[in-house]
């Protein structure tokens, strides 16, 4: 089938960008990404490139080329779908709070409710193609709902997962180490694979397009985010061990990731992963495992998630051992709260745990983030203690303008601008003693301690 109309549904973090690159690259097929949220796709279509809903380096570029040309956004969802050849799949998936599975698997109510709607609105053979992550074996339940509540058209469902990191999303999706897509293995469903493989070819040498079956596909996209996950989880544990021992965690790091077989990335120690997709991902990986009996694997890979936890606490913990040793004012300069650089997106952000830690302790938080919004940091805080005290929290514009009401600075994020500071002036401004804790291991431990701040970093002393 040769694809003239997209649809997207899910103007989020993925749908978006995705859907800006395939636009850009393929400018003789129409790309409508429709969304329910009215407001985040007036802001896809403002004028004003600086507002559009997602912060990613390089996105406004592409968006300003395409839209308008072959790119849309739109909440007129029915019509979209009507119009479309293909129909990408893109609404978040979070971990179900109730029921079944509730705190491990992933809620696919939403994805449902697409199918339900598709169905019920198509009037043409279609091919569904599910980018939200999603438990492995969903396409049959997708393809459950499109025949139960529609038998006059044809879908083919493809699973087409997203390996897209924030931050470095539109740099990832030009250049992918792979696209995978997984289809039937009918003669329809491989014509289906062929339309989407066709699409991606138009950037995407041939040789990186991966084609499976759904289940494989399906099950890539979880373990290829567990094992990331693991990894960090992994040289985080060692982090505490180093501080115990004297060895510096950035030279076994560096010392482990030189050998080839185990490779150099996601080594990087820190406050913590966090994200939309890490916690979620393993937590249904976790399910998974446990409903087909398999318990010492559901644990194996639940202990990535308990040593993410046990970091966060422990850094909050040094924290709030220091302010009661020290005797110190219990308010504290936080700088960053997006869960890594390049991102305006805060979900799982170790920031929020940390501080719900401290405010627990009664210890006053300013916020300063370079891309985050004051109203972000409320709602996070919201969500995980409906009744935090406001008064402790402080969102601020200028990191610095009071910066002598500090003796703790800490840092959650790895943003650039944190590193270029111009640390010697802070420290002339600062109350004394001043501490800074690095929960990224970004600043340069010698300089920063020769200036005279106390320095406390991950795995390094
Ligand atoms: C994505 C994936 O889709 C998810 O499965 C993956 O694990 C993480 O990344 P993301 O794009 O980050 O999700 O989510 P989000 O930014 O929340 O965007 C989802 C959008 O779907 C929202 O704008 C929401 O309004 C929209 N939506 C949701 C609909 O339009 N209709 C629905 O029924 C549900
Ligand atoms: C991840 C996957 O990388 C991506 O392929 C998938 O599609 C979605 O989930 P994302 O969550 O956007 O992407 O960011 P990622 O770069 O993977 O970082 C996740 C978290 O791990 C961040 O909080 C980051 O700061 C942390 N991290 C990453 C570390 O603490 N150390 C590292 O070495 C790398």
């Amino acid at each position: 089938m040769k694809i003239k109309n997209i649809c997207c549904i899910g103007a989020g973090y993925v749908g978006g960008p995705t859907m800006s690159i395939i636009a850009q690259k393929n400018p003789k097929i129409k790309v409508h990404v429709v969304d329910m949220n009215t407001n985040k796709i007036a802001a896809w279509n403002s004028e004003n490139l600086e507002n559009l809903p997602v912060y990613e380096p390089g996105l406004s570029k592409v968006v300003k080329e395409a839209r308008g040309r072959n790119l849309f956004f739109s909440t007129d969802v029915n019509k979209h779908i009507d119009e479309a050849d293909m129909i990408f799949i893109s609404v978040n998936t979070p971990t179900k709070t109730t029921g079944e599975g509730k705190g491990y698997a992933a809620d696919l109510k939403y994805v449902e409710a697409c199918a339900k709607q598709i169905a019920k609105v198509s009037k043409s053979n279609k091919i569904i193609v599910e980018k939200s992550t999603v438990p492995v074996r969903t396409s049959e339940k997708i393809k459950q709902i499109l025949r139960l509540n529609n038998t006059d058209v044809d879908f083919q469902i493809l699973s087409n997962p997203e390996f897209l990191a924030e931050g470095t999303a539109m740099r990832d999706l030009e250049i992918p180490d792979r696209v995978l897509i997984g289809g039937d293995d009918t003669i329809k469903g491989q014509k289906a694979v062929n339309s989407l493989v066709k699409i991606y070819s138009s950037w995407v040498p041939k040789e990186n397009i991966l084609t499976t079956n759904l289940w494989s596909s399906e099950l890539s996209k979880l373990t290829a985010n567990a094992f990331l996950a693991q990894r960090i989880s992994s040289i985080n544990s060692l982090s505490e061990l180093c501080e115990k021992t004297g060895a510096d965690i950035e030279e076994v790091s560096k010392a482990i990731g030189m050998d080839l077989r185990i490779g150099s990335s996601f080594l990087k120690t820190s406050v913590g992963f966090g994200g939309s997709c890490f916690q979620k991902d393993i937590l249904n990986l976790v399910y998974i495992a446990r409903s087909e009996g398999l318990e010492k694997v559901a644990n194996y890979w639940e202990q990535v998630l308990i040593i993410n936890e046990h970091q966060r606490d422990r850094i909050s913990k040094k924290i709030i051992d220091l302010i009661r040793k020290e005797k110190l004012e219990p308010k504290i300069l936080l700088l960053g709260w997006a869960f890594k650089k390049n991102t305006n997106d805060t979900r799982e952000s170790a920031a929020i745990y940390v501080t719900n830690n401290l405010l627990n302790k009664n210890i006053g938080i300013d916020v300063y983030d370079p891309k985050v919004k004051q109203s972000q940091v409320d709602f996070d805080l919201s969500n995980i203690n409906a009744d935090y005290d406001k008064s402790l929290v402080n969102f601020i514009e200028e990191p610095f303008l009071n910066v002598s009401e500090y003796n703790i600075i800490a840092i959650m994020t790895e943003w650039d601008e944190f590193k270029d500071y111009n640390w010697e002036k802070i420290y002339k401004k600062i109350n004394n003693p001043s501490y800074i804790f690095d929960g990224r291991n970004i600043l340069e431990i010698e300089k920063i301690k020769k200036i005279g701040f106390n320095y406390i970093g991950l795995g390094r002393n």
